[in-house]
């Protein structure tokens, strides 16, 4: 907010409140959240991704033998996947972050971008010590870097927004989230060009971190690995299957749900009411930030029968009727809720179980070493996961 502010950059939804945010909203819900078999006909595009980022995990990963490979540090090569995976779907266009058939080496400026992303998400981490203003004020260099990289990346995204809104301009016809957009009438090209860029920021790391643990929780526990396998392998036989994977493989399905309530990336949620509340006895006033604790729900034992196991199959409809329980559900919400909460929710969804998909095909899985957690403003892990492949 407060660098928006001093360099006087507008931004899309997530720095947005009162009827501007509710116009792009409303807008952005029926194409990104309404609509389903817009975001589901994604998933072949998807998968080809997919393909291209194993592949290149082959090619450049420490090799063991011939049908082994070690990745030291999965985070960074996810960051460049769910930048391709979200930019195509944004754009209908690749981004080259991923080396691909037609683009054999992957693009600098892509690489660029990846870079300062994941410098802001780093460097905004560590401005959670001090205050903003006074770490502008005296200048320091967390304040520099975390200045230098939101410019950059800004910078980057804006020219990739600028070449697409050339392509929409010049009527060529791709699938994607920008034409929809467009293709309403309400919103400005300025807005929709806005929104693109913080679309491609906001899931960024988010996917990524995500995905990491995800991963990680596959290469720890082989049973699950297992189970997984079993229930995608069917699906490729049928791409069109790939595209309903959430209905056609509910356990995996309810793994990402427990991964995310034992590791949610955004641990906290903030809110600001606009009118006095008394809630559970006490009183909540109007305009002081509320900050919920989701880590700490989404392990609480009121909530959750054994809560620090690692149960996907608590999320499983078939094998207890209500699952987990209204609470319960409550009590874990990786996307958040309401009117604010994750726009990116089923886009990022289907990303991330078809990666799963794609990499238990291709992978066994094992970790080098374990983790703890690191509780930031995003919950990752304490040092990189580090994983041993075997080809299937
Ligand atoms: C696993 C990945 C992701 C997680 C865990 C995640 C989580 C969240 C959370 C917790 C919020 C705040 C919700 C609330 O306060 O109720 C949020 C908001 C938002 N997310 Fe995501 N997100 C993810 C992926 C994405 C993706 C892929 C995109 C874009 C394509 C995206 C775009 C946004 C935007 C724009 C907002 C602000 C919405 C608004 O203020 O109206 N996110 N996300």
């Amino acid at each position: 907010m407060f660098y928006n502010e001093i360099n006087k950059v507008e931004r899309g939804l997530f720095f947005q409140t009162g009827a501007a945010w509710s116009r792009l909203r409303k807008v952005m819900n029926k194409v990104m959240l309404a609509d389903h078999g817009s975001i589901n006909s994604f998933a072949p595009d998807i998968v080809n991704i997919n393909s291209d980022v194993l592949r290149s995990w082959k090619e450049k990963c420490q090799v063991v033998d011939d049908r082994k490979w070690i990745i030291d540090d999965v985070k960074m090569e996810l960051c460049k996947w769910s930048i391709e995976s979200t930019g195509y779907m944004l754009f209908g266009d690749r981004m080259g972050c991923i080396p691909s058939e037609t683009t054999p080496e992957s693009d600098s400026r892509a690489q660029m971008l990846v870079e300062n992303v994941a410098n802001m998400f780093t460097e905004t981490s560590r401005l959670q010590v001090i205050p903003v203003k006074l770490a502008h004020r005296l200048n320091l260099g967390v304040w520099k870097r975390f200045e230098q990289a939101s410019s950059t990346m800004i910078q980057l995204a804006n020219e990739y927004v600028e070449e697409n809104m050339m392509k929409q301009r010049n009527l060529v016809k791709q699938n994607s989230i920008m034409r929809k957009l467009l293709g309403f009438g309400s919103l400005s090209e300025g807005e929709v060009s806005r929104s693109m860029v913080d679309l491609i920021i906001a899931a960024a790391d988010t996917t990524s971190n995500s995905l990491q643990w995800m991963l990680y929780m596959i290469a720890k526990r082989q049973d699950v690995q297992l189970k997984i396998l079993e229930e995608v392998i069917p699906l490729f036989n049928n791409p069109g299957d790939l595209e309903k994977i959430h209905e056609k493989a509910p356990y995996l399905r309810a793994f990402l749900r427990e991964v995310s309530r034992l590791y949610p990336t955004a641990p906290f949620l903030a809110r600001t009411l606009s009118k006095d509340i008394v809630l559970g006895g006490y009183l909540i006033p109007a305009g002081k930030p509320i900050v919920l604790s989701l880590f700490t729900t989404s392990r609480m034992s009121k909530y959750f029968e054994d809560p620090l196991a690692f149960k996907p199959e608590r999320w499983l409809r078939n094998i207890n009727k209500c699952p987990v329980g209204r609470d319960s559900a409550f009590a874990s919400l990786p996307f958040g809720f309401g009117a604010r909460s994750c726009i990116g929710r089923r886009a990022a969804e289907l990303q991330m179980s078809l990666f799963i998909a794609s990499f238990v095909r291709e992978f066994d899985s094992s970790l080098a070493y374990d983790v703890d957690i690191k509780l930031n403003m995003i919950l990752t892990p304490s040092r990189p996961i580090k994983l041993n492949l075997k080809a299937r």
